[in-house]
């Protein structure tokens, strides 16, 4: 079992934890953390490296965010991870916040220089490598539906869309207003006219069964990036009958058994993928920000499919 940390643990942390070896001095925050892969891969890349180093999770409450980035600084961390939920709140308590990441509204990454915090988001371009390795194809050539637009995952996803330009992109979420808003502000990301036909290509649809039909018809790839999936008990995201043979569908969940949504792809003979390869690149590109040298991606991967 791993060790999972906590605010308390944080408050004396040098006294807390002197006897361990290497040090801990990076680490991921969530509420949940337990799932997180992200210590298992990021130490496989510290070890690969020969750094004298680990990386550990930390469980923090929403209401604990602020003060456990304070402690963090406060205890020489070099750099962190942000997961659900904090990834649009840790923007507030940063020092600073890189031009994209800043556009998006969220991080995922943070890196700590002289008692200086900033904020970074690595998900976008871990994601587009992801879709490259798992379906062979190009964000830019594709029609994408992105179900969770509003949340801090799904924000990164949808500015990366809107950065490669890809063919058309409809954004879903559960609370619509932020699937609208969202739909505003890269409106002008998608201004030229790429597809034939009459569909626009930038659209916030709400959540509801028809205007999915009807969307779903005109998309190739349906990304999952909403927490719907992280406990077993949760329905899938999309009812299966809207799942078709042609649809890619990508869920930024990973986890040892499939979601319910990566099922019923596979029983509808829809090609799917779980986010363990979105995981990997995003914590490729973190390694790479925090340490200024290429990550072991190879010993990453080796690291995730062992733990899988
Ligand atoms: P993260 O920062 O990791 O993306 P988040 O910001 O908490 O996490 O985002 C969670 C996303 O999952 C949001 O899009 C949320 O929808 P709302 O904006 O309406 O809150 C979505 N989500 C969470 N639970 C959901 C549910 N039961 N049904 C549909 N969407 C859900």
């Amino acid at each position: 079992m791993k060790t999972i940390y906590t605010l308390s643990d944080l408050r004396d942390w040098k006294k807390k934890t002197p006897d361990i070896a290497p040090p801990i001095r990076l680490g991921v925050l969530g509420d949940p953390v337990a799932h997180s892969l992200s210590p298992e891969m990021q130490n496989a890349a510290l070890q690969e490296c020969g750094a004298a180093l680990r990386y550990a999770p930390f469980q923090i409450a929403p209401n604990e965010l602020e003060t456990a980035i304070r402690l963090l600084v406060e205890s020489d961390f070099i750099g962190l991870n942000l997961t659900v939920p904090h990834k649009i709140a840790a923007l507030s308590f940063v020092d600073d916040v890189e031009e994209r990441a800043r556009k998006i509204g969220a991080i995922n990454t943070i890196v700590f220089r002289d008692g200086h915090s900033l904020g970074w988001n690595t998900d976008g371009p871990g994601f587009e490598r992801a879709i490259r390795e798992e379906f062979s194809v190009d964000l830019r050539d594709l029609r994408v539906l992105l179900l969770g637009a509003g949340g801090g995952a799904g924000r990164a996803l949808a500015y990366q869309c809107a950065l490669e330009n890809c063919e058309r992109l409809v954004l879903v979420n559960r609370t619509f207003d932020k699937a609208q808003a969202l739909a505003r502000e890269l409106a002008g990301y998608f201004s030229g006219p790429r597809v034939l036909g009459p569909a626009a290509r930038l659209e916030a649809v709400p959540w509801e069964e028809r205007s999915l039909q009807v969307q779903l018809a005109r998309t190739d790839l349906v990304v999952n990036a909403t927490t719907l999936g992280l406990r077993q008990s949760d329905r899938s995201p999309l009812p299966h009958a809207l799942i078709a043979p042609h649809l890619m569908v990508y869920d930024i969940l990973y986890k040892k058994t499939p979601t319910r949504l990566l099922a019923a792809a596979a029983e509808t003979g829809a090609r799917g993928a779980n986010g363990l390869t979105m995981l990997l690149h995003q914590g490729a590109i973190a390694f790479e920000l925090w340490f200024d040298r290429p990550a072991p991606l190879a010993a990453m991967r080796q690291a995730l499919a062992g733990s899988e």
